[in-house]
């Protein structure tokens, strides 16, 4: 493969790797090299600080206790709750509804919005770049409701096919529920296209964040979204915390997706009454440290910039794509432009499995299999692949690592 040592030379000081505690507290005997944030994000030390301080001076229940404790968790909660509606642009602070994961938020549209609005009669159009996450829910949706779904078709590289896109929209379309950019393969999406061709059909619009919102700055409104969801453990937050934005009328109009506490105005045992967005659709005690520790990753990711952060993986991921182009052995999946940091390949016909284990052997944490997206594997007629999923911790060291270490599965399989 390519000359590994001279690009090594090139490698850069990463500013903020030193921030991530896991890269000095790796169990095993290599450096940790990380590239698998498309799975889940390494934590900052500023999270992790936030959210032992919380627990060890601040903790209690929120939106209950009559005391100063619990009033000061609610303000941290509620605080949470301002930044993430100042990161993503909503018009108000009631139209961010915290959950446990963006999975969670997919089901709560689905189950509210969904069983409200959508009949035999209807439409989805989902795409076949979508993590399952972004289907199973509107197959469950199906079973109750009988709402078709349709698929829009990828082309050769991976991209969406838009001729298709604009050939399944009709005015039958009541949801397009599409991802800004593909986990399994980085590949970015049209959204505002999209939304607006989906608009002029009066089709709602639910856009899968998780990846899209790592890699690029977000404005709802700007992109006039009806829903986006994301979710905390990729954005350097905790686990544990998912987003739902949906505009504020939609959630009004929206009935409760779980009952319990917190979520009502009055309760007898005969009937319940339901309070107003966001609170309506957050019954129970919420995943009350993990969303301050998600306001603490978004200050920590705005103090650094998101398109400093892009710039940076974008070097990363030309700098990977060009040496990995290097070798017929492998094939690379979407492997042009307009993509994230992800780069999905195959190597000969090595089981992406055992590459996984071989590289785990070098200390290189890599995702293999299907990511979640089963749908996109069948479209290049694969079972898996191999990916590595660029994060603002990474080097050029981490990527001649892991050509270094395919030299060594290509060794152990020849
Ligand atoms: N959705 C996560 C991934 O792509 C788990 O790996």
């Amino acid at each position: 493969m390519t000359n590994v040592e001279t690009n090594s030379i090139n490698s850069d000081l990463n500013p903020w790797k030193s921030d991530f505690p896991i890269f000095d507290n790796n169990l095993s005997e290599k450096p940790l090299v990380f590239l698998d944030s498309a799975a889940s994000a390494q934590k900052p030390n500023i999270v992790i600080n936030t959210v032992r301080d919380f627990y060890e001076s601040e903790y209690a229940n929120i939106h209950r206790g009559v005391y100063s404790l619990s009033a000061k968790a609610t303000e941290s909660y509620e605080s949470a709750r301002k930044k993430v509606s100042n990161f993503i642009g909503a018009s108000r602070v009631e139209e961010i509804i915290f959950t446990k994961s963006a999975t969670e938020s997919i089901n709560l549209v689905a189950n509210s919005w969904g069983i409200q609005n959508l009949t035999s009669q209807d439409e989805i159009l989902i795409t076949t770049m979508e993590h399952h996450a972004n289907i199973v829910p509107w197959h469950l949706l199906r079973e109750r409701t009988g709402v078709k779904i349709r698929s829009v078709k990828l082309d050769k590289e991976g991209y969406l096919d838009l001729d298709h896109f604009h050939e399944l929209l009709n005015p039958k379309t009541k949801l397009v529920a599409i991802t800004q950019t593909s986990n399994a393969l980085g590949v970015n999406n049209p959204i505002p296209d999209i939304i607006k061709a989906a608009h002029a059909i009066n089709a709602r619009v639910l856009v899968d964040g998780c990846q899209g919102i790592v890699h690029n700055s977000v404005n709802v409104q700007e992109l006039d979204a009806d829903f986006y969801v994301f979710s905390g453990h990729k954005l350097y937050g905790p686990s544990g915390i998912g987003v739902l934005y949906g505009k504020y009328e939609l959630l009004e109009s929206m009935p409760p997706y779980q009952g319990g506490g917190d979520m009502i105005v009055t309760v007898t045992t005969e009937e319940s009454t339901y309070t107003v967005p966001p609170f309506k659709f957050e019954a129970g005690t919420p995943p009350i440290a993990s969303a301050v520790g998600l306001g603490a990753a978004i200050t920590f990711i705005e103090e650094i910039g998101i398109d400093v952060i892009a710039t940076h993986e974008n070097k990363l991921l030309k700098y990977a794509t060009s040496l990995l182009q290097d070798s017929n052995l492998i094939t690379l999946f979407a492997p042009t432009t307009n993509k994230a940091g992800i780069i999905s390949f195959i190597y000969e016909d090595i089981h992406p499995h055992d590459i996984g284990t071989i590289l785990d052997q070098e200390g290189i944490a890599v995702r293999v299999g299907h990511h979640c997206a089963q749908p996109t594997m069948q479209h290049f007629g694969i079972t898996g692949t191999v990916r590595a999923s660029l994060g603002l911790y990474n080097t050029m060291d981490d990527i001649d690592s892991l050509v270094n270490g395919l030299d060594k599965v290509k060794e152990i399989f020849s």
